[in-house]
This record gives C-alpha cells, structure tokens and sequence, in this order.
C-alpha cells in the first residue's frame, strides 16, 4: 500500500475546506481520545483506535498485534477544518484479502459538527483516496447500536450493499457487513 504523506484540501459546496492529514507523532493522543469517546465500547479491546493508531505509527513495536488484528496495512487520517478536528477516518488492509479489497477502519464526525454533510463528504474523499491507491472494493462493518443509525443510513444511501449479518461478540446487537465498488 501507497502510505506517502498526503495532506489535501476538499472543498464542498456550502461548507469551509476540511484538510485530510495522516495521523502524526503530534496528533496521536488527541485522535485516540475523540476516537475513544466516539467508540466507547472499543476502549481496552485489542480492535480498538488505541492499539491500531498506535500500530499505524510503530509498526514494528505493535507488530504481534497487527498480526492478531490480520491487519497487513493501514493508514490513517484527521480531518480538520479552520485548525479544529472535525473527524478522523482510514483505510486498513487485512492479509486475508484480495489486493484491491480495502477496509474503512474508525470513520467519525466530531459530535459537534455531525449533520451538516461532513461524514458523507469525508467518505467519498476516503473512497477517492483508496480508489487512487488502486483498491477496487471498500468494505466495512458497523452494528445496530442506537449510535450507528445515522452510519447505516449514510452508508444505505452511498450504495454499500449488506453482504453478510452475525451476532457482534459479547453485546446484544448485530453486526453488519457492506461493501461498494469503488
Ligand atoms: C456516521 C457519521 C460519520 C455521519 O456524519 P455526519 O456528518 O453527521 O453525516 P452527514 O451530515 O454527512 O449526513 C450523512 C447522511 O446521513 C443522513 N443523516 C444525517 N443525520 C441522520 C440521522 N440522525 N438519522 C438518519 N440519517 C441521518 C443524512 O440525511 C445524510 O444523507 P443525505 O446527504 O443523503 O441526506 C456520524 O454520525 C458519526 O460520526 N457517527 C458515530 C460514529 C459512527 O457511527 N461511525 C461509523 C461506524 S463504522
């Protein structure tokens, strides 16, 4: 996988220019507590923005995890709008797939700012980003907990399909898998 720095300015029709900046030194803890408060439920889990941000940045220090996570590859960014965090999205590749199938991994608005447009356009810039670096399928996961409705939908109207449904381990909701063409 490409992981060349990429810092790029989107601009959308009624909103300020959001910048995507790959996950630095500098920005490590902050992301990791917005991504924490944001996906409580993953707090001290080995799948969880702490080990796999960390692991994005020291990958050899976290290389029994990766292992453990089947994650071969990642990249992960913040994106900020006027110098403030407005979300934080990736990419993670996992040994067992194909080369051009690629995961969307800890995709989130900042709370504050949810409902004016950011999350759909900060996905189609993450697919723009995967698809440049040659991947051809996006998929990914979420569950039927209350605080992902607004996910499934967003993701229902961008045109990723169901592929596959099970019980989400050691909670009483269901986990979801999708995947789009990119
Ligand atoms: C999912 C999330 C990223 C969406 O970000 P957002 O900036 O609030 O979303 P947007 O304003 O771009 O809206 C996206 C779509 O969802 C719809 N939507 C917005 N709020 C909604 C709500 N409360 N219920 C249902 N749909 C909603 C919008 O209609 C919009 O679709 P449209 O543009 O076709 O009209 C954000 O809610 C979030 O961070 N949620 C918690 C983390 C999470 O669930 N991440 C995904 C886990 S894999």
């Amino acid at each position: 996988m490409n992981v060349e720095l990429q810092t790029c300015p989107v601009f959308g029709n009624d909103e300020a220019a959001v910048s995507f900046e790959p996950l630095s030194y500098g920005t490590l803890e902050v992301a990791i507590l917005i991504a924490n408060s944001v996906f409580p439920e993953c707090v001290g889990s080995l799948e969880s923005p702490d080990v796999e941000y960390r692991a994005t940045l020291h990958p050899r220090r976290y290389r029994s995890e990766l292992q453990a996570l089947g994650v071969d590859a990642q990249q992960h960014w913040i994106v900020t709008r006027d110098g403030e965090i407005v979300g934080l999205t990736g990419l993670q590749h996992k040994t067992v797939d194909p080369f051009d199938v690629v995961w969307l991994g800890w995709f989130c608005v900042a709370p504050q700012v949810r409902g004016r447009k950011l999350g759909k356009r900060i996905l189609q810039q993450t697919m723009s980003m995967a698809r440049d670096q040659g991947y051809r399928i996006l998929r990914l996961w979420t569950t039927t907990r209350p605080s992902e409705v607004t996910a499934q939908e967003l993701y229902r109207r961008m045109g990723f399909r169901v592929t596959r449904k099970e019980p989400n381990p050691g909670t009483p909701f269901t986990r979801i898998y999708r995947r789009r063409k990119l």
